[in-house]
């Protein structure tokens, strides 16, 4: 993962940009960071461990000079998050900062301390350092260098490098990893993202694999991975995504679960043609008539939205649906049908794992639409057709409303594949855009509960363990709810299909172990509700959320069990309704147990290692 920026300027103090453009990559990765310029024909370096404020308060009081510098903002992969870890790793001729994985990283270190050489960290990157500062010994110009080490190192990576004795040029490399070059008068730059440079620039240029980049304050050359001059075409970046700010909410997270009816509003009202209650999808590059199988891909909250999402491919439109997890899939060479339709779904657009199936299933002739948040990203530039969820930037690292976002699209994809497939008529296609132009105003319901919420999640902790049930739909939204405990509050949370629960899980009941059980009215109601019963006969403490006839179904039952009472629900509506209260669970419970829910340990808003 990680963040990656570098600013070259004619004779500018760079230090601030690069801080300015790694504060919009944090979510990159936030377990130490670090900046380092040339200066008086010196490398400068400043680290340090922990989040963009403590590499912040370092710089107060340093100085860092320099026309050019990089920085870079880490999500650990090989090596603690501490200082001597942290980026841009120096010799005395080189400074780099490096997002990606080098895989012979534990031979060409051997190698390299055979030449005497001792490492200052634990780190893959390091070794790149000292393999460019051996060519450069070696008399190798610089580009010749780096090119050479590119030879060398197996694995994926994006690259900037700074060269003590070149303090005009900044170089920028790319294999696997994404990096892109933005220009501005009398500047340039680079970052791992098109909106880390939407400060600066208004155009920005993607690298390629295999592409290394040499950049001046005022031109930039690519050459391409057989080491010829390429021309890449430079595109308009996306200002509309802009840098988010909290406002009067004490986290991201909670801001971004309140805006929900809003975004999922501006959502609805790219897909959804209000007047005649229709789905108004884009034009695909590719006929979706007769589909007989859909493949969903994607990884943690996205792939629980690709679950969800199942049952509305499978019964408003009628046609099989394989959701696939993508880490798994990439690697499962599954037959796919030619030409078949596959759909990858990604907030960021950058997960590793998620684009590498993108990739391959472009080489199996799939059909692909991607559906993600961050325009302009390699998902959306790598598939043939990309559906933008429009959730606004999603800080908090729990997916909230970029999950929800996602939902309405798929909704609408569901509807729309059903009615040109003859599945659905008119009515129907009518019926179910009304349910989904409903969602805003029964998710703004929910949020004028939360206080309600609030009391039972205070009576229940505290949590150790957590069970969350549910049964069609409801089942892919106790996943979503389980890990959303688990990834602010570090909660051990398991959600099961509430029928499975015999089949194992039931070993765990034990007095007063936390059940939450989503079970909407209408579907199936009273198949959770017999499991339901086998908690409360093992003593389990549950929380049932449903509707009010729901809840009159149970009788005396109510009285030994704790409820949060929603709004009625059908199969478009419930997904959404039911989502909001696990989220607002996950995030109340965090809160009381004082975890940094924004920045949960261990964790990053994009996952772009495999
Ligand atoms: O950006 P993506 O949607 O591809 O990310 C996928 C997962 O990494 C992401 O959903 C992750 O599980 C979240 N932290 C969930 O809250």
């Amino acid at each position: 993962m990680c963040g990656i920026f570098g600013v070259i300027a004619n004779n500018d103090n760079v230090k601030d940009q690069i801080f300015d453009g790694l504060r919009r990559l944090e979510y990159r990765g936030y377990d130490s960071s670090g900046i380092a310029t040339i200066n008086n024909d010196q490398i400068n370096c400043i680290k340090s461990q922990g989040n963009l404020d403590q590499l912040q308060k370092k710089l107060i009081n340093e100085d860092l000079l320099g026309n050019v510098g990089i920085g870079h903002t880490r999500w650990a992969t090989h090596g603690v998050p501490n200082e001597a870890n942290a980026h841009p790793h120096i010799t005395d001729e080189v400074a780099v900062v490096h997002n990606g994985i080098i895989e012979n990283f534990s031979l060409l270190k051997n190698q390299i301390s055979e030449t005497g050489i001792n490492f200052k960290s634990e780190t893959d990157t390091e070794a790149i350092a000292h393999l460019i500062t051996l060519y450069l010994k070696s008399g190798m110009g610089s580009y010749e260098a780096i090119r050479a080490t590119t030879e060398d190192i197996k694995g994926s990576y994006a690259l900037a490098i700074i060269v003590r004795s070149e303090p005009n040029k900044l170089y920028a490399v790319r294999k696997g990893s994404p990096l892109a070059i933005g220009s501005s008068d009398s500047k340039n730059y680079i970052g791992s993202d098109g909106y880390s440079l939407g400060n600066y620039c208004n155009e920005v240029t993607y690298l390629k694999d295999g592409d290394i980049a040499i950049i001046k304050n005022d031109a930039f050359e690519i050459f391409d991975h057989q080491n010829e001059f390429i021309n890449r075409k430079s595109q308009i970046i996306d200002k509309t995504v802009t840098l988010a700010e909290k406002g009067a909410f004490k986290h991201f997270m909670s801001k971004e679960i309140h805006e929900q009816p809003s975004v999922i509003q501006d959502s609805i009202s790219h897909y959804i043609n209000n007047e005649d209650l229709t789905v108004n999808l884009p034009k695909f590059p590719f006929n979706i008539t007769n589909l007989k199988n859909i493949t969903l891909v994607a990884c943690g909250s996205s792939y629980y939205s690709g679950l969800v999402a199942r049952e509305w491919f499978e019964k408003l439109a009628r046609v099989k649906v394989d959701v696939e997890i993508a880490s798994e899939f990439r690697y499962r060479e599954a037959p796919m049908d030619s030409s078949g339709l596959t759909v990858f779904i990604s907030q960021s657009g950058e997960t590793a794992d998620t684009l590498a199936a993108l990739k391959h299933c472009k080489k199996l002739n799939q059909k692909t639409i991607s559906i993600v948040n961050v325009p302009n990203s390699s998902m959306c530039r790598n598939s043939d057709s990309s559906l933008k969820i429009f959730a606004g930037p999603e800080i908090g690292v729990a997916s909230t409303k970029a999950f929800t976002c996602q939902l309405v699209v798929l909704a609408s994809l569901a509807i729309h594949i059903g009615r040109i497939n003859g599945n659905l008529s008119d009515d129907d296609e009518n019926n179910y855009v009304k349910s989904l132009l409903d969602v805003p105003r029964l998710i703004s319901n929910v949020l004028d509960q939360e206080e309600d919420l609030i009391k039972i999640v205070k009576e229940l902790n505290p949590i150790k363990n957590a069970l969350y049930l549910g049964r069609g739909q409801m089942y892919p939204v106790a996943l979503e709810g389980a890990l959303k405990l688990k990834e602010i509050s570090y909660i051990h949370a398991e959600g099961y299909p509430a029928g499975e629960m015999k089949h194992g899980p039931i070993a765990l009941l034990e007095k007063g172990l936390p059940v939450i059980i989503g079970a909407p009215s209408f579907n199936l109601f009273d198949k959770t509700a017999s499991n339901l019963y086998e908690v409360i006969a093992r003593d389990g403490n549950v929380l049932l959320i449903t509707d009010q006839e729901g809840l009159n179904h149970l009788g005396d039952t109510t009285k030994k069990i704790k409820s949060f009472i929603v709004d009625e629900a059908n199969i478009i509506t419930a997904p959404f309704i039911y989502t909001i209260p696990y989220q607002l669970f996950a995030y109340h419970t965090a809160l009381l147990k004082g975890t940094d829910v924004d920045q949960p340990r261990n964790l990053a808003k994009s996952v772009t290692v495999e």
